[in-house]
């Protein structure tokens, strides 16, 4: 090994041994061959096949009950499952570090996380869908959670974000409403992973200031391509305080460096059936071959004095703060470099609280953001029971030290004999702000009690309409057969009747088209003015990568005896240096010959997956697919595969890219 690779190695396998990683190590079990069995109290077990019985060794005869042994292990499986969340129950999470550019974050926050160039912060961020249950699929419509756990030097930092920058409500409160409208309905748990039935589109055709979040998730935002292509958005106003105690509101996004991309909804339901963990595979199979990964991490920020400066209240969820107001600073990045080793302590048991905060960050009075607050915090106790926060994918990596006592599942152990405070010894003392203790800004507050929301909240539509026009022509296609999909779905016709006129307050074609399609109101003229902004950092497109890439890309190489080997080790060396999978698809799973080797010996080539006489055989799906590749000299042994033209001549629309490299490749 050189010296430069060894550096290289030596410099990457830190970032993935982060501080977090080496902490749960303490917890890992290495299950190695020669690894015997124990019961959970250590003893040694010598069969773990038959139940102790009363037997002559012919006949069954009646099990013991004072068989441990069996009981243990019948036991410890009744009570594998914990609830699953209430909301974002299918998801799936990885490993990963945080770091910032440079200092230029100071201005705003004392938060080292933010400022501090030469920390590596670990962090663990998992990715879900919302409606669904645990065994849904991953490519329905839905938005997406982004959720951030960053284990930071002076605590847990938990950034609990969507892929869709602003939310159906705007007050907490309304959260178990909107959250039972869309989930399968009461009277028959249906539908499963879906937005499109009555409850639904009931409820957001009452609820007016969901208008918004709608536009986004009918959009292509709603059917991600991968968790790796998505943009991801903290949603709430937050607040930055600086060393000099200088407040500012705050919003956090992240923006993947492969680019924002989408499935077209057709290739999303097909891969439904074909593949529904699509979305976990793809990006276990992006961090295990090597390509992490990666999002740029940006803020933006208005100060205490500018807050009332906007025709939106910014401390409503369902508003962007539009990019020519209020300017994107990119202060670092943030990568996914290690898959989980067992998903259910990791994945499943991490848990996230938006009140998780660490010094020099602090909350907004946005009525969501508040509400949030209790939730999570409160939730986590039916989940995984109060000592949740001492599990070890949730555990701090700095010291922790209170009083909190007992609880089920109590894995500190307290020395002395002091567990309150004041005490005699000062034990468990609190620690000054300017030791590093949390302290709230202060802050004049003054008003009438009382249940309202503020003036600024009574405007929907503003928003929805700016984020429709700034779609390309393509992209309003999409959402018009998308709601026009949900609507059809909903046979109680209130439901499309009433949806189709609140359409009408955001745009008059599309209102028109949609209650068309559905048998809905259609209206005669637009309910409200289009106001006729844009804004181009609205629509996905806008993020493409700086740089085009075919990294990750699936591309499949149709191969058949008597192909060419040079020529297709050849493509699969060039693609590998860009960073793309190749995938082997012969006439048989297993080896397949090459000019020049007689079938049965030879060295040949692993078909990864068989193609023949009936394409719905082929485990790899043109809708996994970006390129399906019949290289030029075998393009003849492997005609006679492409009888079936089904999975042929699929350059998928997120696929273009790559047809084009691979041209200037081979030509
Ligand atoms: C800005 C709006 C919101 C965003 C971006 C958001 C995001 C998320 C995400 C990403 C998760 C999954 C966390 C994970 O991966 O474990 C989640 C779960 C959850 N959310 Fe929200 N949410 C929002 C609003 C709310 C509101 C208003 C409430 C309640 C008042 C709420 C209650 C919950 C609960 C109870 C869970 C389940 C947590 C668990 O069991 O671990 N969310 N949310």
């Amino acid at each position: 090994m050189s010296s430069i690779s060894s550096t290289l190695k030596h410099a990457l396998s830190s970032f993935q041994d982060t501080v977090k990683v080496k902490d749960l190590r303490t917890d890992t079990v290495e299950c190695t061959p020669s690894s015997g069995l124990t019961t959970d109290h250590g003893v040694k077990v010598a069969d773990t096949d038959n139940w102790l019985k009363v037997s002559d060794g012919s006949l069954a005869g009646p099990s013991l009950l004072e068989d441990q042994i069996a009981r243990e292990k019948i036991h410890r499986f009744d009570h594998e499952r914990i609830p699953e969340r209430v909301v974002h129950a299918r998801g799936t999470g990885a490993h990963g570090y945080f770091r910032v550019f440079d200092d230029s974050a100071a201005r705003w926050t004392m938060a080292p996380v933010l400022t501090d160039p030469s920390r590596t912060t670990p962090i663990f961020i998992r990715f879900s869908t919302v409606q669904g249950s645990k065994g849904s699929a991953d490519t329905v419509r839905d938005v997406r959670g982004f959720a951030m756990k960053f284990y930071t030097e002076e605590g847990n930092w938990d950034l609990v974000g969507n892929d869709i920058p602003v939310f159906f409500i705007q007050d907490a409160m309304k959260f178990p409403d909107i959250v039972h409208a869309v989930k399968p309905e009461p009277q028959n748990e249906v539908p499963q992973g879906q937005s499109a039935h009555n409850n639904f589109w009931d409820f957001v055709g009452l609820q007016p200031e969901s208008a918004h979040m709608v536009m986004w998730v009918m959009s292509d935002r709603g059917v991600p391509r991968s968790f790796r292509m998505m943009q991801g958005f903290g949603v709430n106003t937050y607040t930055l305080i600086n060393a000099e105690g200088k407040r500012v509101f705050v919003k956090f996004h992240m923006i993947p460096e492969l680019g924002v991309h989408s499935l077209v909804w057709d290739e999303a339901l097909k891969i439904c059936g074909q593949d529904p963990d699509f979305h976990r595979k793809d990006l276990e199979e992006a961090i295990k071959s090597g390509v992490f990964p990666k999002w740029t991490f940006a803020i933006q920020a208005i100060e205490e004095k500018d807050e009332h400066n906007f025709d939106f209240d910014i401390l409503d969820a369902t508003k962007v703060w539009p990019q020519d107001l209020v300017p994107l600073h990119t202060i670092g990045e943030f990568v996914l470099n290690r898959t989980v080793d067992e998903f259910f302590p990791e994945v499943e048991q991490v848990a996230f609280c938006t009140s998780h905060v660490v010094p020099g960050i602090g909350f907004s009075d946005d009525p969501l953001l508040q509400g949030r607050n209790f939730s999570y915090f409160d939730t986590q106790i039916t989940r995984l029971g109060v000592n949740w926060e001492q599990i070890p994918i949730n555990r701090p990596i700095c010291p922790v030290m209170n009083h909190h006592r007992g609880g089920a599942g109590q894995h500190r152990i307290h020395t002395g004999s002091l567990n309150y405070f004041p005490n005699r010894d000062n034990v468990g003392h609190p620690i000054s702000p300017s030791q590093g203790g949390y302290t709230e800004h202060k802050e004049k507050v003054v008003g009438i009690k009382q249940r309202v929301r503020g003036a600024k909240f009574q405007e929907h539509f503003n928003q929805a309409q700016l984020f429709y026009n700034s779609l390309t022509d393509y992209e309003k296609e999409h959402l018009k057969a998308a709601i026009s999909f949900e609507l059809s779905h909903c046979d109680d016709q209130r439901v499309y009747e009433t949806y189709s006129r609140v359409l009408n307050n955001i745009d008059f074609d599309l209102a028109k088209t949609v209650a068309q399609n559905v048998n809905g109101i259609v209206p005669e003229k637009p309910a409200r003015q289009n106001h006729g902004k844009k804004d181009p950092t609205l629509s996905q497109t806008f993020y493409s990568p700086k740089t085009p890439t075919i990294a990750t890309r699936r591309v499949a190489i149709l191969v058949a005896d008597g192909f060419d080997m040079p020529e297709v080790e050849a493509v699969r060396a060039t693609l590998a240096s860009a960073h793309a999978t190749t995938w082997i698809i012969g006439p048989r799973r297993g080896t397949v010959y090459s000019a020049g080797e007689t079938i049965g010996s030879g060295k040949g080539l692993v078909a990864d997956h068989h193609l023949k006489d009936n394409a719905r055989q082929c485990m790899m799906r043109s809708t996994f697919l970006r390129v399906l590749l019949m290289l030029k000299h075998s393009r003849k042994m492997v005609a006679p595969l492409t009888g079936s033209a089904r999975p042929l001549g699929t350059a998928r629309p997120s696929g273009l890219l790559a047809m084009v490299l691979l041209q200037s490749i081979l030509h």
